[in-house]
């Protein structure tokens, strides 16, 4: 997925242009670069590497102009060099563009190009589109648009400009592409984020639309070609909330926003009697009796954690499948089917093909979603919204507790329906809910202790979490942490599974993370850890308050309030947020900006 910023007004379009890719750089850092347009020529400058290189660069050289189009990149055709990064030029460089997304019949539309003269000098896909339109330009650039992108097979998000014109032309194929709305200027964006500081209204493009973009205007067209009417929406978020505020990482300041995120995902959804929820959802639960979840990383573990609320409380039968194989898996569907499709940021292309596919099948779909006016957003038929706020941080934390508490109203909406949950069960697990906020701030309070448990890490070969029940689905969360952002290795097994095999793996350089809340299944899992710990296994374990049997099975404990064992999830998941956080920072990691990652992977 790659970042995508333009600008065209009266202010200096570079400046804003850059201004936007910092907003943006969680989204690719690669490799980033600039194109201002001025008086009939192009300046441009592209930098390998993070996006300070191009800052640095943009201190020598000046990029003048009141039109300028920036990119940051997530490598998928080409490594991340100084020519493979965007904008990419014509050979008279006087036509520039941007791209994000993947032109899938790029080999052979650069195969005809070549044979008419065009000469490439990147190894990626988008520089095909450029000389494609090139190639097509009588003069008018919507036109050269609107005709090459009709030979083109694949994802894209364009942004293209000449220097002869004066707008900016916008175009969009499954990647995401917004326009920010100013008074005499406008503002384009793959995401609100780089919006926020200018503008609050946006205009989401959808499928097949090509937008002209001038400072006094935007013309719509569709893909009939056809003048559209604009959709102006008005974004509720504020700038700060995608700011930093004096936090040292995105990622810890999105922990701590949690209890204040759960209580967001939570407010105005219980009725009065406070045994229901009322969820503002079109949806009949009464419609459908199977539910299938389709999410990818850490949406799918939340949707693992969905499963068995839903199961448990609604008492409908529910699984999960990774949304990259969903498709591919043949999966059995039909209109008493609800597809609940769980996405942060509802651009996961592989979970946005799953929507399609469901929908091919004549299932129902549902998003629990996190960002309004998304791709997935627009082709669901009912949302039931987070409310997170902008998640910026590469590792997902306060959108996966969101995730839960969405599931935790859902499973009292199809369990009332379904008459498989009472009145007085419901009321009880409502109250528990609303005590979620305050359990996960004095957990953030107890952040001591997890760095004190830090050093259990050192040197670790590798790291195996463990949980039993609901908590299979925590173990897999806390182990995806560690990785994409300490780069150490860790993987999860329910606990029970340890003995039939991955038990070879304990030794003194494989230390352990056990999930091991008060419920039913806790004598079970000190019975396992004993037999972690008689291979010289080394214990971190993450208890309730007050458990005075765990101390002898583990070598460290971080403890967390004590709650229901299938609540427990919301509360275990913050321990290991900090684990992973501060073992990161110990290693000298990019906490937000992790290798290799992308905040949200806009390509299959
Ligand atoms: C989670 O920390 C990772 N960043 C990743 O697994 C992420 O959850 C996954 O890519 C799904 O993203 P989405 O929720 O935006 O669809």
């Amino acid at each position: 997925m790659c970042g995508i910023t333009s600008y065209v007004g009266p202010r200096d379009a570079a400046s804003v242009v850059l201004d936007g890719l910092t907003r943006l750089e969680y989204r690719g850092y690669d490799s980033a670069g600039i194109v201002s347009f001025d008086a009939g020529t192009t300046t441009t400058l592209k930098r390998a590497g993070k996006l300070a290189n191009l800052q640095s660069a943009m201190a020598e050289q000046h990029l003048p102009g009141h039109r300028a189009v920036g990119h940051t990149r997530w490598a998928t055709h080409g490594r991340p060099t100084n020519e493979n990064a965007h904008p990419h030029v014509s050979e008279d460089g006087r036509l520039a563009l941007v791209h994000n997304g993947i032109i899938e019949n790029h080999a052979e539309l650069r195969n005809r190009l070549e044979a008419l003269g065009h000469v490439f000098t990147s190894e990626t896909d988008s520089e095909t589109l450029v000389h494609l339109i090139e190639e097509h330009d009588e003069g008018d650039l919507l036109t050269a648009v609107q005709e090459a992108l009709k030979q083109v097979e694949g994802a894209y998000a364009l942004v293209v400009a000449h220097a002869e014109g004066e707008g900016i032309v916008v175009a969009r194929a499954t990647s995401p592409l917004v326009i920010g709305l100013g008074d005499g200027e406008q503002f384009i964006a793959s995401d609100v984020s780089a919006l926020l500081p200018y503008t609050d209204r946006v205009v989401y493009l959808s499928d097949g639309e090509v937008a002209v973009v001038n400072e006094t205007a935007v013309t719509l067209y569709g893909p009939d070609g056809a003048e559209r009417s604009l959709d102006v929406d008005v974004i509720d978020w504020d700038a700060d909330a995608a700011d930093k505020g004096g936090w040292p990482h995105y990622m810890l300041k999105e922990i701590y926003e949690q209890p204040t995120v759960l209580q967001n995902t939570l407010a105005e959804r219980f009725n009065e009697a406070g045994d229901d929820v009322t969820l503002d959802l079109t949806l009949d639960p009464a419609t459908f009796d199977r539910i299938v979840v389709v999410a990818a990383g850490t949406a799918s573990y939340a949707g693992m954690v969905g499963e068995a609320f839903l199961e448990r409380l609604a008492r409908i039968p529910c699984e999960v499948q990774v949304a990259s194989e969903f498709r591919y898996a043949e999966p059995i569907l039909d209109e008493r089917t609800l597809v609940v499709a769980v996405s942060q940021s509802g651009e996961t292309i592989d979970t946005l093909e799953a929507v399609r596919e469901a929908k091919r099948a004549g299932a129902k779909t549902l998003a629990i979603l996190n960002v309004r006016g998304s791709s997935i957003a627009r082709e669901v038929d009912d949302i039931l919204y987070i409310h997170a706020g902008p998640e910026i941080g590469v590792a997902s934390t306060k959108a996966y507790l969101a995730m839960l508490a969405a599931f935790a109203l859902l499973a009292v909406w199809v369990g009332r329906t379904r008459g498989a949950l009472d009145a007085e069960r419901a009321k009880a697990w409502i109250e528990e809910l609303r005590t979620a906020p305050a359990r996960v701030e004095e957990v953030l309070q107890r952040r001591p202790a997890v760095q004190d448990a830090v050093p259990l890490l050192d040197d670790a070969r590798g790291v195996l979490y463990l949980g039993r029940g609901v908590n299979v689905a925590s173990a897999f969360e806390g182990a995806l942490k560690l990785k994409e952002i300490t780069y150490l290795h860790a993987e999860a097994y329910p606990t029970g599974e340890m003995k039939h095999g991955p038990i070879a793996l304990i030794d003194a350089a494989t230390p352990v993370v056990a999930l091991a809340p008060e419920g039913r299944l806790h004598a079970k899992t000190l019975s396992n850890l004993q037999e972690v710990r008689a291979r010289d296994g080394r214990v971190l374990a993450i208890a309730s308050d007050g458990d005075e049997a765990i101390a002898s099975h583990a070598d460290v404990i971080l403890t967390v309030p004590r709650t229901s064992e299938l609540l427990s999830p919301m509360l275990l998941a913050v321990p290991m947020q900090l684990l992973a956080y501060e073992t990161a920072v110990r290693l000298g990691r990019d906490v937000d900006q992790p290798r290799n990652l992308a905040k949200s992977v806009t390509v299959e």
